[in-house]
């Protein structure tokens, strides 16, 4: 396995920032990280191991460090396991590669397994699903994750997490917090066969007539649509998804709130209460803004775009304008939801 120097990554970032990464590998098997590691580069350099890059804003324009890219897609395989099917894919596939590949398993086997369809069309390799924990239209990849292989960085030895261990939250896992630690190779998802539809969402409900279940490819295709109709598509239009994660405030915080905004839209979190970023990006004024060539993406404040030569910093002084304001007006300060480099 080859080590490039200055190697560009504005192809490897849906942000398309155009930064430079002064070391660079590409992973394609699992004793490729162990060749690093033998080496001891992981040991004597930094390094970052880059999915996809859709959820990642590379603040310098030269990295110095190692960028690892993960491209191992050996494995993708369907077990029925009695009451409940595995799906096992390397770290590398698309997230949605493998949720079609189990909707065509179930067409061509007649079944209908719910869970999964939920999570259609979000831009993510699997590793990736599982540092941020992923999640959207009310299911998060925890609710079917069942356990991932991991290579220690530090040692060269491959260990099995559960769920438990993965300590996920909302967009967050114990990976995240332990950056780059390990290198996960191959994941295991678990859905349970007896699970009906979950279109509790709103917005996903309001697609589907009253009395009749939609099946697995139905609720896919909805949530594909809805995701095209509000989202800018990566291809056309630079952007990391959701910015900022969506605060989490106290009981009372909300309270208060309320009185000034009782249409805030809210969703229990334990005992606290998520609100959405975007409602209080808007409620500050800030739709559509733009400086030079960042700004808030017009259908959706919770998405920055890079309309075309932003930098990195670019992107982090105008995040750090809204969250600036925003806890100024409210109070509350907005966390980024992507991983800043
Ligand atoms: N809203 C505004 N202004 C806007 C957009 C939305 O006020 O410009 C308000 C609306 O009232 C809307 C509410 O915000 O009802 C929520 O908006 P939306 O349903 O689009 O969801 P979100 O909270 O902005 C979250 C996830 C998305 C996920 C959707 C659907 C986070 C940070 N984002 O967005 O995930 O697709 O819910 O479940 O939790 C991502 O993580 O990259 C991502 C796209």
């Amino acid at each position: 396995m080859k080590i490039k120097n200055n190697v560009s990554l504005s192809k490897m970032n849906s942000l398309r920032i155009n930064a430079t990464a002064e070391q660079f590998a590409i992973v394609e098997r699992p004793e490729h990280i162990l060749q690093l590691i033998s080496s001891k580069i992981t040991q004597t350099t930094p390094y970052h191991i880059l999915g996809d890059g859709c959820n990642i804003l590379f603040v310098s324009d030269y990295l110095n460090c190692l960028i690892i890219k993960n491209n191992l897609k050996t494995k993708m395989n369907i077990k029925d396991c009695g009451d409940h099917f595995n799906i096992i894919a390397s770290s590398g596939f698309e997230f949605d590669d493998l949720l079609q590949h189990f909707l065509k398993y179930q067409q061509n086997n007649d079944l209908r397994i719910y869970g999964m369809e939920n999570l259609a069309k979000i831009p993510s390799q699997v590793g990736s699903a599982v540092v941020q924990n992923i999640g959207a239209y009310g299911v998060e990849q925890s609710d079917f994750f069942s356990q991932c292989k991991a290579i220690d960085m530090n040692t060269g030895i491959e260990r099995i997490f559960t769920a438990s261990d993965c300590q996920f939250k909302y967009r967050s896992s114990l990976f995240k917090c332990i950056d780059n630690q390990y290198f996960i190779t191959e994941v295991c998802y678990s859905i349970p066969k007896g699970n009906s539809a979950n279109i509790s969402y709103p917005e996903l409900n309001r697609k589907f007539t009253i009395g009749k279940e939609p099946t697995p490819s139905d609720i896919y295709s909805a949530v594909a649509g809805i995701r095209q109709s509000k989202l800018p598509d990566i291809k056309k239009l630079a952007n990391a998804g959701s910015f900022f994660k969506n605060p989490i405030i106290s009981i009372e915080q909300f309270s208060k709130l309320l009185l000034e905004y009782p249409n805030i839209p809210n969703y229990q979190a334990d005992e606290r209460i998520k609100i959405p970023a975007a409602f209080l990006i808007d409620n500050c004024g800030l739709k559509g803004k733009k400086i030079g060539d960042v700004g808030l993406f017009e259908n959706h404040s919770l998405i920055l775009v890079n309309h075309g030569n932003a930098t990195g910093k670019d992107v982090l002084l105008f995040a750090n304008e809204i969250i600036h304001t925003v806890k100024n007006k409210f109070g509350i300060i907005l966390e980024p939801e992507v991983i800043l480099i």
